[in-house]
């Protein structure tokens, strides 16, 4: 992952990276680095974010119109200074910010240690730059040159800027797999993982393309060569200028502002791809690609994490509603299994970052076997997003916390659109019917709203669980795949061991792991479920399981089942999802911010996973 961040031609191009390399935080945060070039090269790095990196060069000469840096997310080495990049070759002269992984660094560090070369670091990334050098130095070449014909013997995905100390009025940058993307100034080049810290210095950028190798020069001139070196001249995209100042706006973490601006999204999404008036939901990327539609054989929807949840969520929503085959797959298992594709497959992708290398990888497999490939996209002009034939975008706005939250339900919202969309073009939802859902989904966001009424209740209630070491989240049908999500936002940000399962599942092993320290989450929403939900909670009550059901209001359960309810506004059953995930989002941060984890930067992850 990591976030690649470099500028030549600003006054204090230190500062305009470390401003940077704050927004690419999400990418990474395990530890950071700045260089710079004044007179000669001054290189800074710490174990830790980006502000302990502000910290630590706050009385260091920074002044300089080149630098380049770095935030990182462990692949090849520990999180540590000595492995944090900016990365230098051993005769000094070369200093690079690299994301990906090298994957034959252990041949060419073999190769170099034979050369006398010695490492400082025990990345991959030190690998590359003394790879770079040992061509420099051996064939006497300038830097572009240097770094095109190395490349020819590197294997894997990197995207990377490299400077050399000898020529310093100019940056090289190549891509191969990894995200990078050239800003263009008033005053200079912006090199970074994304268009983020971009935008309120840019108008243009350029996105560089697989196997591309930019220079950039000081004086304002730029050439673009492929990795055979011929010349490219590359597309300039105009960018629209904001200034993107994140704020938790009184709140003590994005991720509980970005829980509370879910109603909002929700409103935001129905504004966009409905016509209230003619109760119609237009979709621009189906409605282009009608006949596609009418006739796919087969869905595939592909995704990592919370993504693929949303996945399986439109999976029973579209079988369903209107009866096309949908399959959901993990976009990493996908990849790699040859699947079976035909051209009348379409393949969904979904990505909040648009950036992450697995599902980016099962795009690009789509498209080779002929497959019509659609995204389903948070992020406007990522990387899945250019490489989809068409592309959706929910209405998040920009996520911040890495556990993810309102893209979760921005994913649904749209997907469940979509599924009544596409019962509309099969022919399987009646026009009158279409128009009664479509009333349905515009009161949802007043009853997420009311859904977040609970929040004092579960504060209150998630202290029980604060020290618990295991917990357990079961749904059926629809609530299954919030039942997974549910337990993937307890785990990735409080650290407690958590499973999501469909309830029915849990005899055929689970409940070996049921006694009386083990709280059990019960998605009982879904009205059609209740019957066989119960038998399900009898089974945990016997076992001396901690029961909190979560309900519509309105749903009689007995109250000896459970030893806490907690309620939410009922909602037609096809919207449930986006009801049943608030109460447990509010649980997974309460209960984190309990332990005293850090909720917007959990341990060990980043929001946007670039590697492999
Ligand atoms: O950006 P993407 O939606 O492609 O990211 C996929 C997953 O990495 C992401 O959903 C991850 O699981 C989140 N941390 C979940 O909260």
């Amino acid at each position: 992952m990591c976030g690649i961040m470099a500028n030549i031609g600003s006054e204090n191009a230190a500062r305009e990276v470390l401003a940077g390399l704050k927004k690419l935080e999400y990418r990474g945060y395990d530890s950071a680095g700045v260089a710079v070039f004044n007179n000669a090269l001054n290189v800074f790095k710490v174990k830790g974010k980006v502000a302990d990196l502000e910290d630590h060069v706050k009385n260091q000469p920074m002044a300089g119109l080149v630098a380049l840096g770095h935030t990182r997310w462990a692949t090849h080495g520990v999180p540590a200074e000595n492995n944090a990049h900016p990365h230098m070759s051993e005769n000094g002269r070369l200093a690079m910010v690299h994301n990906g992984i090298i994957e034959n660094y252990q041949s060419l560090k073999n190769f170099l240690i034979e050369k006398g070369y010695s490492f400082k670091s025990d990345t991959d990334s030190e690998v590359l730059v003394q790879y770079i050098a040992w061509y420099q130095d051996h064939y006497q070449l300038e830097l572009t040159e240097a770094v095109r014909r190395s490349l020819g013997d590197v294997e894997g995905s990197f995207a990377f800027v490299i400077l050399d100390s000898t020529a310093p009025n100019t940056m090289v940058a190549a891509k191969n797999d990894n995200p990078l993307v050239v800003g263009i100034s008033g005053s200079g080049f912006y090199l970074a993982s994304d268009v983020f810290p971009l935008t309120e210095s840019c108008d243009k950028v350029i996105y560089l393309e697989d196997q591309e190798i930019i220079t950039v020069h000081l004086e304002g001139d730029y050439e673009v060569i492929d990795f055979e070196n011929a010349s490219i001249t590359p597309e300039v995209h105009t960018l629209e200028r904001k200034d993107t100042v994140y704020s938790k706006e009184g709140f003590d973490s994005f991720m509980l502002k970005e829980i509370y601006e879910q109603p909002e999204i929700i409103a935001r999404t129905l504004k966009s791809y409905v016509d209230t008036n003619l109760a119609e939901i237009k979709i621009e990327a189906i409605d282009l690609h009608r006949r596609i539609f009418k006739q796919a054989k087969r869905i595939v929807i592909v995704g990592c994490g919370t993504s693929w949840h949303a996945g399986l969520i439109a999976e029973y929503l579209i079988e369903s509603m209107a009866g096309i085959h949908v399959e959901v797959e993990y976009a990493s298992e996908f990849r790699y299994r040859d699947p079976l594709i035909s051209t009348s497959d379409i393949v969904i992708g979904i990505s909040q970052s648009g950036e992450t290398a697995d599902t980016l990888a099962a795009i690009k497999l789509a498209n080779e076997r002929g497959a019509f490939t659609y995204g389903i996209i948070n992020t406007p002009g990522s990387t899945i997003a250019r490489h989809t034939d068409a592309v959706s975008y929910i209405k998040a706005g920009v996520e911040i916390g890495v556990a993810s939250t309102k893209a979760f339900t921005g994913q649904v919202s749209l997907l469940t659109l979509i599924a009544l969309k596409l019962a509309t073009i099969t022919g399987k939802l009646h026009p009158l019917q279409c128009k009664k859902s479509i009333d349905e989904f515009l009161e949802v966001p007043k009853m997420m709203q009311e859904a977040l009424l609970t929040d004092q209740l579960l504060g209150d209630l998630s202290q029980n669980w604060v020290n618990k070491e295991s917990a357990l989240f079961l749904g059926r049908g629809l609530n299954f795949p919030v039942a997974l999500e549910g337990a993937l936002k307890l785990k990735e940000i409080s650290y407690i061991h958590a499973e999501g399962y469909p309830a029915a599942e849990m005899k055929h092993g689970p409940i070996a792991l049921v006694d009386s320290e083990m709280p059990v989450f019960i998605l009982a929403t879904n009205k059609s479920a209740l019957l066989k939900l119960t038998s399900n909670i009898q089974e945990i009550k016997s076992r001396k399981g901690e029961v909190i059901i979560i309900r519509n209001a309105g749903m009689e359960i007995d109250a000896a089942l459970a030893d806490y309810q907690i309620e939410i506004p009922a909602v037609s059953e096809f919207l449930t999802p986006l009801t049943t995930v608030v109460p447990l989002q509010l649980i997974s941060y309460y209960i984190a911010k309990g332990r005293g984890c850090n909720i917007d930067q959990p341990r060990n992850l980043a929001k946007s996973v670039t590697v492999e």
